[in-house]
Parts: structure tokens; C-alpha cells; sequence
């Protein structure tokens, strides 16, 4: 007797009639339904041929900022640097109570939509540690139903931050108070070597964040070179390190934008270099997209980094929500898909083998950059995975599709009707066939 059986899946690598046996928190066959047919279980989910996949991970958020949109103004500009303004004047208005309720309210969202797995750089920039505190607080409290992992993020640089001398209580530096998050359970080491005053300083905030994960035996995921300046090469002093520290397949290169402006030949050296060091990109196509050229007449760049590019090099490129509803963005609803959406258009990845890597990109890889064990839809894995109203990866992604079930360690946490539209037209079906099999 299983837990739960989800009856006749399609799965992302396009076996179909498969049928899915869960015991306890873990699956314990996928097998065609021929040969599970005769087994019961507690529950039984009928998938009816849609695609069942495992659940969708975020490799790059702000949870400590989500939902704040509005607070304590709009962002008029909608530039990055009035976001970055916008933050510096709601942070001395935030209480932890409030930025837990957000981070919650954002979290129902995300497993609503099969979201279970969110890595959130959190600002370390703050004598207070507020945002540290509470999404610790919020990491514990969803636990049972979403895996929430901390990057330390010294926002407002950690050579460039100045602690206030006149006040004793606000005198630790910005390594100082990244290193007590880090002491109080942070998981992931950050930072932000593009907003360091010079390229020096850039250089030198890399070497140390290194060094202060690789004592501690943790991974590093930083904003680096987010910017369209073509000369902006941190990602190259992340990958020496990574390589110097042995750090390989533990670090991370987030947005990586300036890539996207940099001269050809000098990336025909960078790309290898960071496939040697075993280091992931994380593009944020939504963020980038609208961010970055904003200094640009005719013609605007995109300002996404070279993401085919890097996956040919066998770089791990996952694809990351960054923002939603906050100083920086005002869209977005924890919907990867529609992040996946952006990515491949923006990259022009509309091969088949281009759109089947963008599902993958806010899926399998990700995972693999966070580290999360036993994910997957294999004998032995975890139970977590998310049913599609969609037949396969593509068309999941070309949908939106619904959520139709969200299944978490073996128990459904959320559930959708299918996505329909009742037509009213002489001569024409009573309802729209999104799926379109003809
Ligand atoms: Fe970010």
C-alpha cells in the first residue's frame, strides 16, 4: 500500500503513461502504469497524460524586499538606481514582523505555483541584521513546505559601506555584520563587487568574500557585474578564486549583465575560464531585460548575459526571478514559467533544444546550484513535484500552465482547476482548446 499515486504521467524527458508511487516522503517507483496498475494507494492523482515534473526552484530572489512595491513611495524612474535609493529610505521603516508577513504572503504564492525551492539574498547592509533576523524566522516557519536558503548580501558593498562612527551599536563593518549572519545560520556567502567605489576594491571584495566561504566551507553566489560596462570583469576574479580555493561547483556568478556589452574576443578567454572554475550563472531575464540599457539610445541592448553561449560551454545556467513587487520591479507573481518565458525570447532560444534548456534553467539546474538533495522524479528522490496542464516542458512554458496539483514530501499542498475560457460564438466550440492537439 503507497501514500500516493500519481496515475498516467507524462514526464519532462517525454515518457509517457508513467505512473509515479510515493511512500512516506519519498517516491518509490516510476514505472509504466501496466505495472503499478494493480497497486493501491492512500490517494491517487490522475494525471490524464499532462506532464508531471519535478517542482520549480528559484536560484536568485530578494525575499527580505518582495511586496514592498509602493513603500515608501513608487519608483518613478523605474531605474535601478532609484530602486537601489527607494530601499536605502524604507530600510529604517522596517519592522521584522513586517518583513516576515511579506516573505510568507510571497511564499503561499510561490507554492501555489509548484515553487519550492527559493535561494534569497538577504542585506546584511544593516547594523540591525533586521532582514537577517526575519528571514531566518521565515526560512524555519516554511520549512515543512518550501526550502529557503540565505545568501548574505552586503547590499551596499562591503568595502563601500561605512559603519556610523558617532553611534557605538552601528560600528561593525560590513564584513563584520556579513560574517554575524553567517554566524546566526545564513547559508551562502554574497556580494556585490561592481558597486565597490573602484574596480580595485571590486577585485579585492571578491578575494575576500572567497576566502571567508571557503574557511567556512559554504558556497558563494554574488552580484557581479551587473551593470552594461563592458570593462566590468569581476566574473573572471570570481572564477580565479573559485579556482584558487578549490571551490569548484560551489560558487555563483548572479546577472553577469556587463558579459552581454563585453568585447567578443576577450569572452571567447572569460567563458572557458568559468567552466574550468565549476562556476554557474544565474541570469534574471525579467529584472535584466528592463534594467539594463538604460543608458542606451538606438539601438538598446538587452542586458542579459550570453546564456546560450555559456550552456555550450557545459556552464550550469539557471534562470532567477530576482524581483517581485518590490523597489526594483513592480510585476511578477513567483511564476516561473514566466520567467523561463523571458529568458528564452530575450536569449533567442527558441530552438527546440534552446526551450527544452530555458525549463531546465528554473528546474533541474538550479537545484543542482543550490544543492539540494534528493530532487528529482526518480526512485529514491524526495516527493516533491508539480502536475502541468501541459504535455510537455514547452508547452508548460508557452501556457503558463495551471498548477494542477503541487505535491510536498508526498502530501498535495495546493491544488488549481484547469485554466478554461467558455466561448459564446455561432459555429464555434462551447470552449477554447489552449492545448490545441488539432
Ligand atoms: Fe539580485
Amino acid at each position: 500500500m503507497f501514500d500516493l499515486i500519481v496515475r498516467n504521467a507524462t514526464l519532462p524527458d517525454g515518457r509517457t503513461g508513467i505512473d509515479v508511487a510515493v511512500r512516506g516522503e519519498r517516491i518509490e517507483a516510476v514505472e509504466p502504469h501496466a505495472v503499478l496498475a494493480g497497486a493501491a494507494a492512500g490517494r491517487e492523482l490522475d494525471a490524464a497524460g499532462m506532464l508531471l515534473a519535478p517542482p520549480f526552484v528559484d536560484a536568485h530572489f530578494h525575499m527580505d524586499a518582495t511586496l514592498s512595491l509602493g513603500l515608501p513611495r513608487l519608483n518613478q524612474s523605474g531605474t535601478l538606481l532609484e530602486g537601489i535609493a527607494l530601499w536605502g529610505e524604507l530600510k529604517p521603516h522596517l519592522t521584522q514582523e513586517a518583513i516576515v508577513e511579506r516573505a510568507l504572503a510571497y511564499c503561499d504564492m510561490a507554492v501555489a505555483r509548484g515553487l519550492l525551492a527559493i535561494r534569497s539574498h538577504v542585506d546584511t547592509s544593516d547594523p540591525r541584521l533586521l532582514a537577517v533576523d526575519a528571514l531566518l524566522e521565515v526560512r524555519r516557519r516554511v520549512a515543512p513546505y518550501l526550502d529557503l536558503q540565505l545568501v548574505a548580501f552586503p547590499q551596499d558593498g562591503v568595502l563601500r559601506y561605512e559603519p556610523r562612527r558617532d553611534d557605538p551599536s552601528c560600528s561593525l563593518s560590513a564584513l563584520q555584520l556579513l560574517e554575524r549572519a553567517l554566524d546566526r545560520g545564513v547559508d551562502v556567502v554574497g556580494g556585490i563587487p561592481h558597486f565597490e567605489r573602484t574596480m580595485e576594491d571590486g577585485r579585492e571584495s571578491v578575494r575576500l568574500l572567497c576566502e571567508i566561504a571557503a574557511a567556512r566551507g559554504l558556497r558563494v553566489d554574488m552580484h557581479c557585474d551587473e551593470s552594461d560596462d563592458p570593462m566590468s570583469r569581476h566574473i573572471e576574479t570570481l572564477a580565479y578564486h573559485a579556482r584558487r580555493l578549490g571551490l569548484q561547483g560551489r560558487v555563483a556568478g548572479s546577472h553577469l549583465t556587463s558579459m552581454h556589452s563585453m568585447d567578443n574576443y576577450y569572452v571567447s578567454k572569460l567563458i572557458p575560464l568559468i567552466a574550468e572554475a565549476g562556476v554557474a550563472a544565474i541570469a534574471n531575464p525579467l529584472i535584466n531585460i528592463t534594467l539594463q540599457g538604460r543608458h542606451d539610445t538606438y539601438p538598446k541592448r538587452r542586458g542579459m548575459t550570453r546564456v546560450p553561449e555559456l550552456m555550450a560551454a557545459g556552464v550550469p545556467v539557471a534562470f532567477g526571478h530576482d524581483c517581485v513587487m518590490d523597489p526594483w520591479y513592480p510585476m511578477g507573481s513567483g511564476d516561473m514559467l514566466e520567467v523561463a518565458s523571458m529568458g528564452l525570447q530575450v536569449a533567442q532560444m527558441t530552438g527546440q533544444a534552446g526551450m527544452r534548456a530555458a525549463f531546465d534553467a528554473v528546474t533541474t539546474t538550479p537545484a543542482r546550484i543550490l544543492g539540494l538533495e534528493g530532487y528529482g522524479l526518480e526512485a529514491g528522490c524526495r516527493a516533491d513535484m508539480v502536475l502541468l496542464q501541459a504535455g510537455h516542458p514547452v508547452e508548460a512554458i508557452r501556457l503558463r500552465a495551471a498548477r494542477l496539483a503541487v505535491v510536498r514530501r508526498g502530501r498535495v499542498i495546493a491544488e488549481q482547476r484547469p485554466a478554461t475560457a467558455t466561448l459564446h460564438l455561432e459555429g464555434r466550440p462551447g470552449t477554447v482548446d489552449f492545448l490545441h492537439r488539432g
